[in-house]
């Protein structure tokens, strides 16, 4: 486990976040110390539905806890393989990938794992053939837990493994909810951002009940928000009745920035340094090291 933020007292900023609440402000955090021992915390971000930010809040979130000196696996766990292009892998061209993993016994993570252009920042990409293995998994012993078993070795060399979920209720995201100790829930903030919600949960309570009973939800993550719309504002406001202090402080404001950093292929805290986007996800870092350290 990481070492824990300087303080774990949230200061009360007298200011109202984007989320109706009091914003804290944020502890500063104690950069973890070099040789020290790794167990990584593993994260999934999980939402069924298509396109609410899962992809760029691994990707981001991920560079942000690197770029505090932690050492982060980013899993890429969709056939789309976007994740592995966000950071400049062309899924066509690999020759191996997590789906080796989880299939043969003949490639090592070694095989597979790349470093990005971010210092601290690994990949395990994936591409189509992650596909065929949703339905091979299903007639394996312990399906559920097969990317468990490729995860479990990798622990004692990081300390954050992200794992970026497709827009599915299938075989492979119960295999990342079963190998997670957290899960993130990125909701559009859009009108229908809580409709599949209820499914998305009673799936999780599943995997609590059968599969991982120490997985716990880190939190919901409200992304694309727009401020200058009231609509966007409310619907925030009917999460945050929804889910009470699991809504993340940090929220993610809509910029046409994130698509950009797709096509640069690298993080928006290296491709706009400066960028509320950038600081957004560094605030969004904080406050994950705070929920998941003994300071949280
Ligand atoms: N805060 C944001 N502002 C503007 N565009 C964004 C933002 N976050 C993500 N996007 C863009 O929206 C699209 C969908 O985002 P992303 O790929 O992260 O979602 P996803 O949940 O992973 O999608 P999928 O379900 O297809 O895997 C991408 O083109 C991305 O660049
Ligand atoms: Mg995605």
């Amino acid at each position: 486990m990481p070492d824990a933020p300087a303080s774990s007292t949230l200061v009360d900023t007298g200011e109202l976040g984007p989320t109706g609440r009091p914003l804290p402000k944020f502890p500063g955090v104690v950069p973890p110390t070099p040789g020290r021992a790794h167990h990584a915390t593993i994260i999934s971000m999980c939402n069924q539905k298509g396109g609410v930010g899962k992809t760029t809040t691994t990707i981001n979130l991920g560079a942000a806890l690197a770029e505090l000196g932690f050492k982060v696996l980013l899993v890429d766990f969709d056939p789309q393989g976007s994740l592995s292009v966000g950071l400049g892998v062309n899924p066509h061209t690999l020759e191996t990938s997590i789906y080796n993993l989880l299939l043969s016994r003949d490639h090592t993570a070694d095989d597979v794992i790349r470093t990005t252009s971010v210092d601290g920042l690994d990949i395990l990409p994936s591409n189509i053939d992650l596909s065929a293995a949703e339905v091979q998994l299903v007639s394996e012993v312990a399906r559920e837990q097969t990317l468990i078993r490729v995860l479990k070795p990798l622990r004692p060399s990081y300390d954050y493994i992200l794992i970026d979920c497709a827009p599915s209720l299938g075989l492979l995201t119960i295999n990342a909810l079963t190998a997670s100790d957290y899960v993130v829930m990125p909701l559009e903030c859009e009108f229908f951002a809580l409709r599949g919600i209820a499914l998305l949960t009673d799936t999780i309570s599943k995997v609590q009940d059968r599969l991982n009973p120490d997985l716990e939800v880190l939190g919901i993550l409200g992304t694309m928000y727009d401020a200058r719309t009231l609509h966007s504002r409310e619907v925030l406001e009917r999460v945050v009745q929804a889910f009470g202090d699991d809504v993340f402080h940090t929220v993610i404001r809509r910029t046409i920035k994130f698509p950009e950093t797709t096509v640069a292929g690298e993080p928006i805290t290296t491709y706009a340094s400066a960028s509320p986007g950038a600081d957004a996800y560094r605030q969004l870092a904080r406050e994950v090291l705070l929920r998941t350290t003994d300071g949280g």
